[in-house]
């Protein structure tokens, strides 16, 4: 099956607390799994990281809406790839809190954290698919998936 994978950053205009984080995540794995998306979505001091991953029109569909959608801003897109496998078969929408995690164990999300840091060093910060993978099984581990 032919798939896109798309990842932006963006910065949140709400103040999250783990409550309204862990909504969005559900609503989004909820309406994701109906449409056969798959990705992440990290968050860490009011900026957002989001992967996903699906059928060429429901992922353009989807990043329309959530490019309007006024809880965040300066949205930007940082990979579009075609693919014929997905990076995040098993995760409808992964949410991580990254905040919460590295307090509750600040080393074992290391490798998170040096991946999300390249953005926020240049605003035109290369990923790569190779990197992407890489982030994906570092993740799988941090987070005992
Ligand atoms: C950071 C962020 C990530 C989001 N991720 C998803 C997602 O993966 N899937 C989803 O259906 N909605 C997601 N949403 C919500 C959408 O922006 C939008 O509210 C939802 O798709 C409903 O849109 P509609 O009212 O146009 O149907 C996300 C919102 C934000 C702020």
């Amino acid at each position: 099956m032919h798939l896109v994978r798309l990842l932006y950053v963006s910065t949140a205009l709400e103040a999250f607390t783990s409550d309204s984080l862990e909504e969005l995540g559900q609503a989004a794995a909820r309406a994701n799994l109906v449409r056969g998306v798959t990705g992440v979505l990290l968050y860490s001091d009011g900026s957002f990281l989001q992967v996903i991953e699906g059928r060429r029109l429901e992922i353009d569909a989807l990043y329309r809406s959530i490019t309007q959608d006024p809880r965040h801003a300066c949205i930007e897109r940082l990979l579009y790839e075609q693919d014929t496998r997905r990076v995040f078969p098993d995760w409808t929408m992964a949410l991580h809190n990254l905040d919460m995690a590295e307090a509750m164990a600040p080393n074992e999300f290391r490798p998170i954290r040096e991946f999300l840091d390249r953005f926020a060093e240049t605003t035109s910060a290369e990923v790569t698919h190779k990197s992407l993978v890489e982030f994906q099984s570092q993740l799988a581990v941090c987070a005992g998936a």
